[in-house]
């Protein structure tokens, strides 16, 4: 899945990690054998991105990462492009993905719609699969979507009905569910009471969001624990940790011990959200991929083209990628280097 025999042709290199079968895989006990990898980096890992993304280099950037074995890749937004001009070319990128499913069977590919606006554009361009995005706090609710938590909550649900009834599934996320970057810790009831809302609601799965990557592992027992005694199975949910503190690879097991099997992360650890100050990117899919498959757990990625495909993305941002693993396996020439 990973190994790959060193090149025989062209220049020679020392072997890798992942020439020399590292990492080796050992089972522990009380995890999934596979886990479901949900990748955010063409939509959360360049929404912050303050130069503008040639709208084809985002579509190879996704081509890439689902050829690299990734069935679950957030493409774009669907939002008000004043908001996240970044994305403002969801219309454009659309169409060069349409023949990625056929290439890539099993290929899903959601995009974010806060609104019905976003719901229709979403449709008008034939996207399979859509999520809503709500917050744990009133701050962050009125700094990301204009509205109170409860504004935000009678946005969704429109979207979350017309979308069900297209046929088409709604991912809903849960943001500061860990803490906030204006409100400090969020109680544990505050965000298993808005959670539970928008699974009732309709969404097929809830992910939970640590924006600004302050969780512990402690926590994130604590609020799966709150949810199971609130009767939500963990298999409707998913943990989406950035990794501000370092910590989004410990959540990640923690969460895993307790059942979760569906990760998001970000390709070279990509990523912030503009509205919320001090989030940086995302857990990096490559570190993530390292520990799942050191654990035996399947992803169906394969680690060599997925940082292939980092290194590619870090030269075209013009800056290595935070990611441990990409640096471990690619060192200087993350950036800068010709393809
Ligand atoms: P608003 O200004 O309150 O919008 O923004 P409005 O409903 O008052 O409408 C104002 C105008 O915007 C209208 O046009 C609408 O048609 C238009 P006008 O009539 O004046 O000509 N409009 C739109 N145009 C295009 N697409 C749309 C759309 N909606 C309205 N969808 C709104 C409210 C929700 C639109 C705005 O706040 C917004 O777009 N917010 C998005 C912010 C965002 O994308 N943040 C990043 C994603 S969340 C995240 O990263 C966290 C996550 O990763 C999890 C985690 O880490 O925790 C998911
Ligand atoms: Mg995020």
């Amino acid at each position: 899945m990973t190994g790959a025999a060193p090149r025989g042709a062209g220049p020679t290199r020392e072997p890798d990690a992942l020439d020399l079968g590292l990492p080796d895989p050992v089972r522990a006990p009380g995890l999934p054998e596979e886990v479901r990898i949900h990748e955010v980096g063409p939509r959360d890992g360049l929404q912050n991105e303050g130069s503008l993304v040639p709208v084809e280099v985002k579509a190879e950037f996704i081509d890439r990462l689902a050829a690299a074995g990734l069935r679950t890749v957030e493409a774009t937004s669907f939002v008000h492009p004043k908001w996240v001009p970044q994305l403002a070319d969801a219309e454009e990128l659309m169409p060069r993905l349409a023949d990625l499913p056929d290439r890539h069977p099993g290929l899903r590919l959601p995009v974010l719609v806060p609104n019905e606006r976003g719901l229709d554009r979403a449709l008008a361009h034939h996207a399979t699969d859509v999520a809503v995005f709500a917050s744990a706090t009133e701050t962050f609710a009125r700094r990301n979507l204009n509205r109170s938590a409860d504004g935000a909550m009678a946005m969704f649900r429109p979207v979350v009905e017309r979308a069900t009834a297209a046929g088409v599934p709604v991912r809903g996320y849960l943001s500061m569910c860990f803490g906030d970057p204006w409100e400090g810790p969020v109680p544990v009831a505050q965000v298993v009471g808005l959670g539970v809302r928008l699974l009732e609601m309709g969404c097929a799965e809830l992910s939970l969001g640590d924006t600004i990557g302050v969780a512990t592992p402690g926590q994130v027992t604590a609020l799966l624990d709150g949810f199971a005694a609130a009767g939500v199975p963990v298999g409707r949910l998913a943990v989406h940790f950035h990794d501000t503190y370092g910590q989004a690879l410990s959540n990640t097991l923690t969460a895993l011990r307790a059942g979760v099997t569906v990760v998001d992360a970000s390709a070279g650890g990509l990523g912030g959200c503009p509205y919320a100050k001090s989030a940086t990117g995302n857990l990096a899919t490559e570190d993530l991929v390292w520990m799942l498959h050191g654990l035996g757990i399947r992803t169906g990625v394969d680690l060599r083209a997925l940082v292939a495909t980092s290194g590619w993305m870090a030269r075209r941002l013009g800056r290595p990628s935070p990611s441990r693993t990409v640096q471990a396996l690619l060192g200087a020439t993350a950036a800068g280097a010709p393809d």
